[in-house]
């Protein structure tokens, strides 16, 4: 299945790197605004195909995928719309809607390494474009009532595990370890909580009671978080994008 992908920048840079990395580079043509992105990805991903001009980039396509800013979803349209006829129309924009779009999607940028998690909304052709996003990630194919809760979560909440893993690792620091060390243990502790989830498939609070001994010292930290409102921070951060 030939993708053109229209506007390789974080997100559409990422899942081309990932889908070259997923064998299918011989299969993927990417445009951009300036011709500095197209050679920085050409040369991350061999064997891509890339170009200027939208036009081009849609011609033999069978998928396009819009990945550039919302605000220009509309005017990409306009012009790559003498070339779309039979052809499946993906767009990853956040929260803009169009006529010519067949499926939206929401995927994160974790799929440059074949991690992202994408929600795809349900339509005629969700379950062809999940195959897709299944080459870079896992994917959920959900009614449109969930894709902005998928995008707060999973879209966005790449940026929020990322601020928990900074004051973890902010933390460190102020106890004496060095910036690096305290950020790669950070991770690692994180990479390890994760994992006990998947292999035991726990609920996160019944494997906190695994390293809560009464009395003891986990649970004096546990309660700090609690008195700073930390639950309802992640929860209300969540919903903050929700319209
Ligand atoms: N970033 C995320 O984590 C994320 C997650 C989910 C969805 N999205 C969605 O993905 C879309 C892109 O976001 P982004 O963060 O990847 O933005 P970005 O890094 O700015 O990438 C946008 C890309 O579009 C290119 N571009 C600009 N005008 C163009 C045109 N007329 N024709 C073709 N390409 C054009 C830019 O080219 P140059 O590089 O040459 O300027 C750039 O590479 C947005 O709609 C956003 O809602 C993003």
């Amino acid at each position: 299945m030939k993708i053109a992908v229209i506007g390789a920048g974080n997100m559409g840079g990422a899942l081309v790197k990932g889908w070259a990395k997923a064998g299918m580079a011989a299969d993927i043509t990417a445009s951009a605004h300036t011709q500095q992105t197209l050679d920085r990805l050409a040369s991350a991903c061999p064997g891509i195909a890339v170009t200027l001009d939208n036009r081009k980039a849609v011609e033999g396509a069978d998928v396009v995928l819009l990945a550039v800013k919302p605000w220009l979803i509309e005017q990409v349209i306009a012009e790559i719309a003498p070339e779309l006829a039979g052809k499946l129309v993906v767009s990853v924009a956040a929260g803009i809607r169009n006529d010519r779009i067949d499926v939206y999607a929401m995927p994160n940028i974790a799929a440059e390494f074949g991690e992202s998690m994408t929600f795809v909304e349900e339509a005629e052709q969700a379950d062809r474009v999940a195959s897709l996003f299944e080459r870079v990630g896992q994917c959920k194919v959900v009614p449109q009532r969930l894709m902005n809760a998928g995008m707060m979560m999973a879209g966005c909440g790449i940026a929020y595990v990322m601020r928990f893993l900074r004051a973890m690792t902010e933390g460190g620091v102020e106890m004496g370890f060095y910036p690096d060390d305290a950020k790669q243990i950070a991770m690692q502790t994180m990479q390890g909580a994760v994992t006990l989830l998947h292999e035991t498939g726990l609920h996160p609070e019944a494997a906190i009671d695994k390293v809560t001994t009464p009395g003891g010292i986990t649970i004096k930290g546990l309660n700090e978080l609690d008195h700073a409102a930390f639950n309802s921070a992640v929860i209300r951060c969540l919903k903050a994008g929700l319209q």
